[in-house]
């Protein structure tokens, strides 16, 4: 514990000796005129296998079609890269939201919209991410899926080992998934092909992209 504390102390001290050069570089503003687009964050939260990375796979291309430059972030792949150091547990899960809300904000400063797909069960990491990448710049979109249909689905077979005991602090099954309080939009599944889902997410979003400041 005494280490814990020197390690913050030693880590404030440090900070003093950081001179940030954020005002030099070329500014959001300036990126986002040359790409005639604004750098903004969907944030896709939902049940594991709810259709967060399809649909916001779908987007992608349909933006992509519309000459809107995007990247696209997901949990298997960002947690197979940046964070495979870290587990499923409920810190684990917050500093993963929390790096990923960091990278997202490097994207959008360059103009470029991020697509994030991760189940981000926490209200409170989520509204992080929304501090850390900018009210403004931030939607929140709730993948809504029912556990009962997502079970059904099990596309990558693990509610069946998770049911099995063999995957511990699985969201929905033995760790908690916090419904978003007040997303920007939801999207139900629910009898839609992930096109349809995507389609619509699509007519929401456009106009943000395209907004004019
Ligand atoms: S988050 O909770 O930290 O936001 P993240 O979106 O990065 O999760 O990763 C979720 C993906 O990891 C799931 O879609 C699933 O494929 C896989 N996964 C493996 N173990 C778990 C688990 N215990 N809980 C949820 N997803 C898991």
């Amino acid at each position: 514990m005494l280490s814990v504390v020197t390690n913050i102390l030693e880590l404030k001290a440090e900070k003093n000796n950081l001179f940030t050069t954020f005002d030099k570089i070329l500014s959001k503003k300036q990126k986002e005129a040359a790409l005639n687009q604004k750098g903004i964050t969907i944030w896709l939260t939902g049940l594991s296998g709810s259709g967060k990375t399809t649909i916001g796979a779908f987007l992608e291309k349909k933006l992509f079609q519309n000459n809107i430059i995007t990247t696209l972030l997901d949990g298997d792949n960002i947690r197979t890269g940046i964070n495979n150091n870290l587990s499923f547990s409920d810190k684990d899960r917050i500093e993963n939201i929390r790096r990923i809300a960091e990278v997202s904000k490097l994207f959008n400063l360059s103009g470029i919209v991020s697509i994030n797909c991760f189940v981000s069960p926490f209200q409170y990491s989520r509204d992080l991410a929304k501090e850390i990448i900018g009210r403004e710049n931030f939607f929140e979109v709730f993948v809504d899926t029912s556990i009962e249909e997502c079970e059904k689905r099990d596309v990558k077979g693990l509610y069946k080992k998770a049911r099995a005991g063999e995957i511990k602090n699985f969201t929905g099954i033995s760790s908690s998934f916090e419904t978003p309080i007040n997303p920007d939009f939801t999207i139900s599944t629910l009898g839609k092909t992930a096109k349809e889902s995507g389609d619509e997410l699509f007519n929401y979003i456009l106009p943000k992209i395209k907004a004019k400041k």
